[in-house]
């Protein structure tokens, strides 16, 4: 979608970088002519996701870095400062979830997953954040949120609560950090098939295709959409974006809103007798 190599001389770290979404990701920002950085705890999938990006001719490298941390988080973007050199963009996409009745839930689980999407996501942002306005350096974050940031959902409480603090803190820090040439956006996807996600949250395939159902374009996302996105939202590109979040989810959640869009499940033939007794009314 962009000209040439807007990422020529940039460095990009992706948190959760080695799979699903973060790892499309970082394959295309990376063809893109930037050097990647991936975090993330398991240490073998990262130096598989690592040795796949440089088989494609991307410059990567990978630190083990558990985000709920901020110690941690804060050693790890020095030596990535230190060792590489100035980090240019950051992408807040590690995540922790699972569908659960929510009266089956202990404190340990909510701290968990709310540990890793919304402290995660404000450690590296603190941590990278603190050091551009040190550098008087320009930077561009993108947090990747989710739909039901804003609608809420049952059965992943724990995920809704932080995600809606990731929207709700992606819009405030565009605002105050605007003026320090500082853009932060957000990607709110909808379902897309990652082996993380579904072994999680959508264990079989009556659930998969109830899924699918909900959305108007009738398919489930492909990765590729959201790399290009993900791309352009942190490239200079789109210069004068900041504070915004883009949905990308097949006009799911708002398929969801509308009082009257259950209609689509109807037959042709109940709107040719609808058609019919119009007609019939019309003429009486
Ligand atoms: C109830 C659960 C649970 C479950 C864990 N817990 N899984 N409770 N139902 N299925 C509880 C545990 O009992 C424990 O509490 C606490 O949570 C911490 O669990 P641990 O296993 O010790 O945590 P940890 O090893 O740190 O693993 C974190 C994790 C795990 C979040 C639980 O699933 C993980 O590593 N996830 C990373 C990847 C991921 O989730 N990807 C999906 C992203 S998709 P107690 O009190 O018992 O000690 C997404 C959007 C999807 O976010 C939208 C789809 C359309
Ligand atoms: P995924 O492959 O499971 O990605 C989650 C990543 O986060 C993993 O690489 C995981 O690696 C990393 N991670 C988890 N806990 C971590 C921690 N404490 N520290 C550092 N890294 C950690 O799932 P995905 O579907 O690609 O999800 C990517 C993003 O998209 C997430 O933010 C998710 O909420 C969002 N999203 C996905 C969907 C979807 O349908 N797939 C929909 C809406 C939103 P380790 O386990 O090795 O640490």
């Amino acid at each position: 979608m962009m000209n040439g190599k807007p990422f020529a001389n940039k460095i990009v770290v992706i948190s959760g970088g080695a799979t699903g979404l973060g790892l499309e990701m970082a394959k295309k920002i990376g063809s893109y002519g930037a050097t990647i950085v991936i975090l993330s705890r398991n240490e073998e999938r990262l130096n598989d996701a690592v040795e796949s990006l440089k088989k494609e001719g991307i410059n990567a490298h990978y630190y083990v870095c558990d985000v709920r941390d901020h110690v941690k988080v804060d050693e790890t973007v020095q030596e990535i400062w230190n060792g590489l050199g100035p980090i240019n963009c950051l992408i807040n996409n590690a995540a922790g979830n699972f569908i659960s009745r929510t009266e089956d839930l202990s404190v340990k689980a909510f701290e968990t997953v709310i540990g890793i999407v919304l402290m995660g996501t404000i450690h590296l942002s603190l941590s990278v954040g603190k050091m551009w306005i040190k550098e008087q350096i320009k930077g561009s974050i993108l947090n990747i949120t989710t739909t039901y940031s804003w609608t809420g959902s049952g059965y992943v409480t724990p995920s809704a609560a932080a995600k809606g603090g990731v929207t709700a803190f992606t819009r405030s820090l565009a605002s105050e950090w605007g003026s320090r040439g500082i853009r932060v956006n957000a990607i709110a996807p909808g379902p897309f098939k990652t082996e993380g996600a579904w072994k999680r949250l959508v264990p079989s395939e009556v659930i998969e295709k109830e899924m699918t159902k909900r959305v108007p374009l009738g398919r489930l996302g492909n990765p590729e959409e959201i790399s290009e996105l993900a791309a352009y939202l942190l490239s200079d590109y789109s210069g004068y974006i900041n504070g915004d979040v883009v949905t990308i989810d097949g006009g799911e959640w708002i398929y969801g809103g509308g009082q009257f869009n259950q209609l689509s499940t109807l037959p042709d033939e109940f709107w040719e007798s609808l058609k019919e007794s119009r007609k019939k009314i019309q003429s009486n």
